[in-house]
């Protein structure tokens, strides 16, 4: 919990003349004015079109959780001292708004949907439901002949089975979770009724749950079928799933990244994917929007989401729900509970 710099208290007046502290909030016009009931008294809204073509003079910003659409913002807005992203991840808020500008992230309001979708593409994947759907478009019943072989040739499982493997099982797998904060718990949760073994790793080691230092990961990456990142892109994330962590996943064990595309070296995972050792599930990929032509687009193994996996139409109310209570405690003075950059 962090404390916040003072606000700085714009001086309006009422009917009778008297002074009256106002806070000038902007928000994305985009944003339907349902979201922003109950708004503690002497705030005055300010919706923030996009392009925005004029300055304007603020306290407070909710930031278009569309971040392009932020960046361009930006050069356009005065006075901000508070920022509150409707998103968890808050890397690009630093660089773009500098260190005077206290920025609170929507912590928690993406647990459900983030969850959800890693459970999702965790059991697509083991079921090959991108395979089946791809023979359902071409409307060819007995493609699914190809699926032991396709079996075989991920897993390096060459044994006769029968009857023929056409789909796997999550229950019994063993599941290494990379980042085991608010959503790493809510993905936790979903999958502990399919039994499973769960590994867990963060910034620091601790008991009850174990979690793992992100030191030992490395030793722990051989031992998982799904690895599943879920831990903010910092200094110490960029770049941490690179050839040498790919080339220690077990064959054909899928790595899960809903977390921020830089954590996983590109170029190190396509020639993983090509290569046929492992498979992938993306919500996020580094660039961002993935340009045409880029080798992910075909690589093999692959389910890819182009970065919606915390779009469900729940999460606008929950991140405001967050959002408006730390302007609330902003403005009453009292510590922030998602404070990522305190402003100096
Ligand atoms: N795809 C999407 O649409 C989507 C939606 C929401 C969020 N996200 C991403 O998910 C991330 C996690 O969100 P959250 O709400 O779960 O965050 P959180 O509650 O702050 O938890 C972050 C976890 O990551 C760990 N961690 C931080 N830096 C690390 C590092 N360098 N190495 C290893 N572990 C590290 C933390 O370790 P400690 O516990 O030891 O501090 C903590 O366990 C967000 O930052 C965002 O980038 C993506």
């Amino acid at each position: 919990m962090l404390w916040p710099f003072f606000v700085r208290l714009e001086i309006d007046r009422d009917a009778q003349g008297v002074a009256k502290p106002m806070l000038r909030v902007g928000y994305p016009a985009t944003l339907g004015a349902e979201f922003l009931r109950d708004l503690p008294q002497d705030v005055e809204l300010v919706p923030l079109a996009h392009p925005l073509e004029h300055d304007v003079n603020i306290d407070v910003w909710i930031a278009d959780p569309y971040v392009n659409r932020s960046i361009a913002a930006w050069p356009r807005l005065h006075g901000v001292r508070l920022v509150l992203s409707l998103m968890a991840g808050t890397e690009w808020i630093p660089s773009t708004c500098g260190p005077h500008v206290t920025i609170c992230n929507a912590h928690g309001a993406h647990n459900i949907s983030t969850a959800e979708w890693t459970v999702s593409a965790i059991l697509a994947t083991l079921k090959h439901f991108p395979f089946y759907f791809e023979m359902q478009r071409e409307g060819v019943w007995n493609r699914r002949f190809e699926s032991p072989a396709r079996y075989a040739a991920i897993t390096g499982d060459n044994r006769p089975l029968y009857p023929p493997v056409m789909l796997e099982e999550l229950t019994g797998k063993t599941v290494l979770m990379v980042g085991h904060g608010a959503i790493g718990q809510e993905i936790e949760r979903m999958l502990t009724p399919f039994h499973l073994e769960m590994l867990r790793v963060a910034r620091t080691a601790r008991a009850d749950p174990q979690v793992h230092a992100v030191s030992e990961l490395d030793s722990l990456l051989p031992q998982a079928d799904a690895v599943v990142l879920i831990l903010p892109l910092n200094a110490e994330s960029k770049g941490l799933i690179g050839s040498h962590q790919l080339a220690l996943m077990k064959q054909g064990a899928l790595l899960v990244n809903a977390a921020r595309g830089p954590i996983v070296d590109t170029d190190a995972l396509v020639d993983a994917l090509q290569a046929g050792r492992i498979r992938a599930a993306l919500d996020v990929t580094d660039p961002e929007p993935l340009p045409d032509g880029h080798p992910l687009w075909s690589c093999p193994n692959l389910l890819l989401t182009p970065h919606i996996a915390g779009s469900t139409p729940q999460f606008a109310p929950r991140a405001l729900e967050t959002a408006l209570g730390e302007l609330r405690r902003y403005m009453a003075g009292e510590p922030l509970h998602n404070a990522v950059q305190i402003g100096i």
